[in-house]
């Protein structure tokens, strides 16, 4: 135990002393957080089911510019959509998504993953949501997609085949595929990819409930400090929309 103790100390100990007292400290990279914040639609305005909802989102980030000076990389905004049988429930799942690690979602559209694929509806391929439900009960589904998502996949969808990706390593497929695999069960959960645009809410659900609300909420990364990445920070803008017949 003691000597445990004692390496750990010697350790932080050499650490610490790195760099050497009298040479210049390195400046700390300062990064600032980006703000972010839903311009369309508003706060409580009313949806209805399976209808089309139009959304914008405004970036403003002391380092990476602003998105309405076309500085921000649209791709790298997302539009998370949440519904809530209950408003109760909204603070807790504002708690939630504030914290949402949607780092696997940034990597896939960082690859081209988005210019075929969306959460929710087919595009060129098929949504995630169909994928994820495809693939619920298959054994070893993460390793055998990751394995397609990496040398190009035909057959299983249709006539239009998935191009490989030569450029992904097989772990960075693993973690793409896992996380649709595991975030693209939930009807009442899904996102969009960009600046603005539009998405259809849910179909209507089987639950009834005089209380649905769906809570939009917009993230970006930003790219950090320069030559810092490390110190990338996330801002979040939510608003509540409330069902109407
Ligand atoms: C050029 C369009 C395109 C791009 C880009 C693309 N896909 Fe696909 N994807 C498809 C098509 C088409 C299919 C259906 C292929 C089939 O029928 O076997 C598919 C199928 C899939 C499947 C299911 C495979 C199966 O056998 O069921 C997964 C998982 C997938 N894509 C993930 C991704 C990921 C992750 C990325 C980004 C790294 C990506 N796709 C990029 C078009 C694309």
């Amino acid at each position: 135990m003691r000597s445990q103790a004692l390496s750990f100390l010697g350790l932080s100990a050499l650490v610490l002393s790195t760099p050497a007292a009298d040479s210049p400290k390195p400046v700390a990279a300062e990064n600032k957080a980006p703000e972010v914040k839903i311009t369309a639609p508003l706060e409580k305005t009313g949806f209805q089911w399976n209808s089309l909802l139009t959304y914008s989102i405004d970036v403003a980030d002391p380092e990476d510019g602003k998105s309405e000076f076309s500085e921000i990389t649209a791709n790298e905004a997302f539009l998370w959509v949440a519904y809530l049988p209950d408003a109760a429930q909204t603070e807790k799942y504002l708690d939630v998504v504030a914290k949402i690690d949607n780092a696997p979602v940034r990597k896939m559209s960082a690859s081209n993953c988005f210019t075929c694929h969306t959460a929710a509806t087919k595009l060129i391929g098929p949504s995630f949501d169909l994928i994820a439900r495809r693939y619920e009960h298959t054994p070893d589904a993460v390793e055998s997609l990751a394995k397609k998502v990496l040398g190009g996949a035909s057959g299983t969808w249709g006539a239009v085949p998935m191009p490989p990706h030569p450029d992904l390593t097989i772990e960075q497929a693993k973690e793409m595929v896992a996380w649709i695999l595991k975030n693209n069960l939930d009807p009442n959960r899904s996102f969009v990819v960009g600046l603005e645009g539009a998405f259809r809410s849910r179909e209507k659900p089987q639950q009834e409930s005089s209380d649905w609300t769906c809570v939009l909420t917009a993230t970006y990364t930003d790219h950090g400090a320069k030559d810092a990445p490390e110190t990338a920070v996330q801002g979040a803008h939510s608003v509540v929309l409330k069902h109407k017949k």
